[in-house]
């Protein structure tokens, strides 16, 4: 197959990109050329910026794809442009968009066909916390309406594994590490919230299979992309992640309420954690993906190769902006703050 990827150089990206050329696909990548270079020697790599209308044009005005996978686009506009510049040259164009796009997650179930969020203002160009589902779920509109039958879209919830930006998934790697080395006095690692609470993510090579997968047999639609297979609770999960890293560890069960009234931030100073009130995020309905190929791999392996590539690479708890975005600052407690909050617990 030829394949175009809007992207394909960082994360989720970079994982489409090596699986395609090792399935032995005619791959091409569009991007700056910011994010790494020398990759991917095999590949035909575009450089353009997509917010340079003419120049994002011009890279792709000659060509053709039976597939398109789109892992770059957070504003409509984007999701426009392509349409324009590839208009009867693609086969399927996949936009990676996010479950962020829902509405709410109070919905005992949230499958494709929950509502999705809609913006005050529709023509923003800033996207941050607060825009970037809303946006997202317009870049989707764009694609139904650029794309019409040959589109497909994609909502991934967490992505985690070798080459995450985010540092979410692997600061509970490193905290855990941590304790293994500095907390070997006996401190315990503070676990947030409810231990029988969902906790759900994918790792962003079984996200890329997934796709490529729906690049090889054309299909068509909407399909919410998470893992694991089974359900997973936050309680198996940190349980997993000491047995792997720290087995002497013990961790400290801190309830939902104090962590709110301390300001701990859900999701970024202690990532995956959310309120119950959010849990909904954690319990989205991933049967149509399942019933089209999704294999999530076993969490020991996501576990055992992001600390290689983390161990390897240095990587700590960065925060990148999304694209367009305000800088964030780094995710996940600073060890003297959780030190603080684990003693105002034990002594409430
Ligand atoms: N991380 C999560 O947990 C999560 C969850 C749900 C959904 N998602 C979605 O999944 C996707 C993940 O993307 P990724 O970062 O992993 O993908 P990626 O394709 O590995 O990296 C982003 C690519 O886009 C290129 N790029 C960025 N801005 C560009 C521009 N203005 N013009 C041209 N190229 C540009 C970057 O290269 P250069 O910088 O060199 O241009 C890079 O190749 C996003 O759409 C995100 O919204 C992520």
């Amino acid at each position: 197959m030829k394949m175009l990827l809007l992207g394909g150089t960082r994360f989720l990206g970079r994982h489409l990109a090596r699986q395609a050329l090792d399935a032995g696909h005619e791959v091409t990548l569009l991007h700056r050329g910011r994010s790494a270079s020398g990759l991917f020697p095999d590949a035909e790599h575009r450089i353009a910026d997509r917010d340079r209308d003419g120049e994002f044009a011009a890279a792709l005005a000659s060509g053709g794809w039976d597939a398109v996978i789109d892992t770059s686009a957070y504003l409509p506009r984007q999701v426009q442009a392509a349409a324009a510049a590839l208009a009867g040259r693609v086969g399927q164009y996949q936009l990676v968009s996010s479950i962020s796009v829902y509405a709410s997650f109070d919905t005992a179930i949230v499958d494709e066909d929950t509502a999705l969020q809609t913006l005050p203002d529709p023509t923003a160009q800033l996207v941050d916390g607060a825009s970037y589902g809303g946006l997202k779920a317009l870049c989707e509109a764009a694609a139904h309406e650029g794309f019409e039958d040959g589109c497909l879209v994609s909502r991934p919830g967490l992505l985690v594994g070798p080459f995450d930006p985010t540092g979410r998934f692997t600061w509970w790697l490193q905290r855990f590490q941590r304790a293994a080395t500095d907390d070997a006095d006996g401190s315990p690692v503070l676990a947030p919230g409810d231990p029988g609470a969902a906790v759900q993510f994918i790792d962003a090579r079984d996200a890329a299979a997934w796709m490529l997968h729906q690049a090889e047999a054309g299909h068509r639609g909407v399909y919410n992309l998470s893992g694991p297979e089974s359900p997973l609770t936050m309680g198996a999960f940190l349980e997993t992640v000491r047995q792997a890293l720290a087995p002497a560890a013990r961790l400290l069960w801190v309830d939902e309420a104090f962590l709110l009234e301390q300001g701990v931030a859900p999701w970024s100073d202690l990532p995956l954690w959310l309120p119950a009130a959010q849990g909904g995020a954690h319990r989205v309905d991933i049967t149509r993906a399942l019933d089209t190929g999704l294999h999530c791999r076993p969490l020991a392996q996501t576990l055992r190769d992001t600390t290689a590539w983390a161990d390897a690479a240095g990587a700590v708890g960065a925060r990148p902006a999304v694209p367009g975005g305000p800088p964030r600052p780094p995710v996940g407690l600073a060890p003297a703050r959780e030190a603080a909050l684990q003693a105002a617990w034990l002594k409430r």
